[in-house]
């Protein structure tokens, strides 16, 4: 395992936002309040992972910058007054978010409010930061690294209330208390989700902990959206090494899923389709942008149940409108268009099968196709949606053509430069110059002889 330092971990982290970073811990300083690199980026960078997304938390150490509350790392931040950087509070988290672009920096006030206790400040002091890493997940989520001076203060330079380095060497998840999944069952989704991109396990203690939440009832309580947004996560993840299979299997093994819907398991056959999406999703050479990947997981996690319990199961993720008749007729559509698929001529021809498909209808039927449906369609992905062609609409519209014959025109081309058919510009023009004589041809014939866009749909 790494060792840890302030300054390695600083050179790990994204170029962008050591600057911002460093801004902080020199406001911190000036102010009296400790800041901390905290939970999944330590756990990452331990791992030798990589650092993506930078969560600090802010504590105040007395002086200027009081006792930690709510605005303790809003304090810290319109101090370090970073030109350019957006900055978005959340009075009521005591949470504040910088962001340039796409990029972005996490800073948390340490939750001190619960446990306030006057008249004992400064034990209570260093134990509020202890507090807020108790009151986590896992142990390994519960790591602080004191990143300024005064963080570093009287302190080692790993935070580590819950023995997680261990466990983090160990590969182990191991709750703080017994009542860890009670308070919070959407942790074991969690767990699911670490359990699987981490090659983890669950420690045995935990195991008993979460075995007593799913007796107890402690599952019901919780909203399907809290349960959907966790599943969105999951497939999410996939980018950083996780197997939704694997993941999914954790939730089979623990009863989570028959906890959250009776009946609901892994069904063998969604297993292996599940395993190469999660590869698809996270294979950067396909360079797909799919928003919401958890729709494609859905669609092949569900898609070998039976229709009302499928429905069911929807309804307890809260799981509606489009995206629920996606889930539930997929099967349907699978077979639909991978027959289609089977019979295509010619890659022109895929292309015009496949190429209205949403991302997420794509990555489920690469995921389940049979293996030269499959690569037809990975081709696809990878190769000809990329093509372009030597013309463009415009060019079209110069060449005299207008309305629907400007698409269908293109269509044809389209079909042409894939099938090797169309080389060149010159050989596009040509053919739309064909298309564009033969939707004349149509119009003279229309109704009355009526010049003008055709109507309705012509053929060509
Ligand atoms: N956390 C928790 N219980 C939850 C959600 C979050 O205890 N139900 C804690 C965890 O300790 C976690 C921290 O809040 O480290 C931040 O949450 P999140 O950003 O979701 O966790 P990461 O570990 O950063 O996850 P990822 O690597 O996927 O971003």
């Amino acid at each position: 395992m790494k060792r840890v330092t302030a300054e390695a971990v600083r050179r790990a982290w994204p170029e962008e936002v050591a600057p911002w970073v460093e801004a902080l811990c020199e406001a911190g300083d000036a102010l009296e309040i400790g800041l901390h690199l905290v939970g999944g980026p330590v756990r990452d960078f331990l791992l030798d992972r990589g650092v993506r997304d930078i969560d600090l938390i802010a504590e105040a150490r007395g002086g200027e910058g009081g006792v930690t509350d709510k605005s303790t790392a809003e304090t810290v931040a319109r101090k370090a007054a970073l030109p350019g950087v957006r900055v978005v509070v959340h009075r009521r988290f005591g949470t504040v978010r910088l962001s340039k672009g796409s990029v972005s920096v996490d800073v948390a006030s340490v939750r001190s409010e619960t446990y306030a206790s006057p008249g004992a400040l400064p034990t209570v002091e260093a134990g509020q930061l202890e507090q807020d890493l108790t009151r986590r997940d896992f142990t390994v989520n519960a790591l602080a690294l004191p990143l300024n001076a005064v963080a570093s203060r009287g302190r080692s330079a790993l935070i580590d209330p819950g023995r997680g380095l261990d466990d983090l060497r160990d590969g182990v998840l191991r709750v703080f208390h017994p009542r860890s999944f009670h308070d919070d069952p959407t942790r074991a989704l969690r767990a699911a989700r670490f359990a699987a991109r981490l090659g983890f396990g669950l420690a045995r203690g935990s195991r008993n902990t979460l075995r007593a939440a799913l007796r107890d009832g402690a599952f019901g309580a919780v909203t399907g959206e809290r349960y959907r947004a966790e599943l969105e996560k999951l497939f999410l993840d996939p980018r950083h090494g996780l197997d939704p299979a694997r993941a999914i299997r954790f939730l089979s093994e623990t009863h989570v899923l028959a906890a959250l819907e009776p009946g609901l398991g892994l069904p063998p056959s969604a297993r292996g389709p599940l395993r190469r999406l999660g590869r698809d999703l996270g294979d950067p050479a396909l360079g797909l942008a799919a928003e919401s990947p958890w729709i494609a997981g859905l669609r092949l996690w569900l898609a070998p149940l039976d229709v009302a319990l499928r429905r069911r199961v929807l309804r307890r993720f809260a799981v509606r409108g489009a995206a629920a008749r996606a889930i539930n007729g997929h099967a349907k559509e699978a077979e639909r268009v991978l027959a289609r698929l089977a019979r295509a001529r010619g890659r022109g021809s895929i292309d015009a099968l496949v190429r209205e498909l949403p991302d997420e209808t794509l990555l489920a039927l690469a995921a389940e196709a049979p293996t030269p449906l499959r690569r037809r369609l990975l081709r696809w992905i990878k190769e000809d949606r990329r093509v372009q062609l030597p013309i463009s609409g415009r060019d079209l519209v110069e060449l005299g053509l207008e309305g629907p014959a400007v698409g269908r025109a293109l269509a044809r081309i389209r079909v042409g430069v894939l099938d090797g058919d169309i080389k060149d510009r010159d050989e596009a023009l040509a053919l739309a110059r064909e298309v564009g004589a033969r939707s004349t041809g149509k119009r003279a014939r229309g109704p009355g002889g009526r010049s003008g866009p055709a109507r309705g749909r012509g053929g060509g």
